[in-house]
């Protein structure tokens, strides 16, 4: 039987990616769009047709929320895979610290749209995805979020936000496990993506890789099993919450 997915933040970057591959693989896909005039989406639409269903989302803007849930609602009714990818860097300031201003107009965006926003979807959509035969739902969080190996004295905003990300996984696993879901937190490598606006050329590698060892980890999903949900980076190693 054909399985259904949900990509938020499928503009480009790695949500483009893994939508491209999840089309390869045969899923029916639901991919959201952010970007008005970016067009990859209605591109890859016209080689796929009815399997990709783009639609427009803000994850910050609960409105924005209800409307796509509504849109998905009306044509599906069971989400194999949730993958809230969706996400902002904001202004990274890795080189500040306490000492140094704090942007909170700044710190409170990225949490809208890093954390309440992934919250926001799943709590929409978390019916279908328990309707489904696999269940899952894959966070795309960050090396950031980790408490256990943070080394960072600024970005208190991003890497803030997807600690909560994390904390968030677990509190949504805790309530789906039992019924056979699964929370899958994911952080995927460092990434030639749009993050900063344009593409970092200095990070480790593209998002088509990350998006196939991300569908990896997904096939290998019952491994990963167990009553707290599995932090993984792309390569399918544990790290610490
Ligand atoms: N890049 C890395 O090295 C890296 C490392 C660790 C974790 N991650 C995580 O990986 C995920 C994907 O990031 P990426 O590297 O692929 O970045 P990306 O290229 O910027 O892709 C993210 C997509 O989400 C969209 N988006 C932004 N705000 C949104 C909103 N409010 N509602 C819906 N969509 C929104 C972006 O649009 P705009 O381009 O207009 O913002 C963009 O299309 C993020 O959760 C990120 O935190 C990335």
């Amino acid at each position: 039987m054909e399985k259904t997915a949900f990509v938020t933040g499928a503009d480009r970057g790695l949500g483009y990616c893994l939508t491209d591959l999840l089309l390869k693989e045969g899923y029916r896909v639901f991919a959201s769009r952010y970007i008005r005039d970016w067009d990859w989406l209605d591109r890859l639409k016209e080689s796929c047709g009815d399997r990709l269903y783009i639609v427009d989302l803000d994850v910050s803007d609960q409105a924005s929320v209800d409307e796509a849930v509504g849109q998905i609602k009306a044509r599906t009714d069971s989400l194999d895979l949730l993958i809230n990818n969706a996400g902002i860097a904001g202004s990274k300031d890795e080189d500040g610290s306490i000492f140094d201003e704090i942007d909170y107009d700044e710190v409170t965006r990225i949490y809208q749209v890093n954390t309440l926003g992934a919250l926001r979807v799943t709590q929409g959509l978390v019916d279908l995805v328990m309707n489904s035969r696999d269940k899952l739902i894959v966070n795309i969080s960050s090396e950031a979020g980790s408490i256990g190996r943070c080394y960072r004295t600024g970005w208190f905003s991003y890497a803030m936000a997807k600690a909560a990300l994390n904390m968030q996984s677990a509190m949504v696993h805790n309530a789906i496990y039992k019924k056979g879901g699964q929370v899958l937190v994911i952080h995927p490598g460092w990434l030639k993506t749009y993050m900063l606006g344009h593409v970092n050329e200095e990070a480790d590698f593209p998002p088509e890789k990350a998006a196939s060892d991300i569908y990896g980890l997904i096939l290998r999903k019952d491994e990963f099993k167990a009553d707290s949900p599995a932090f993984l980076d792309h390569l399918g190693n544990h790290w610490p919450w």
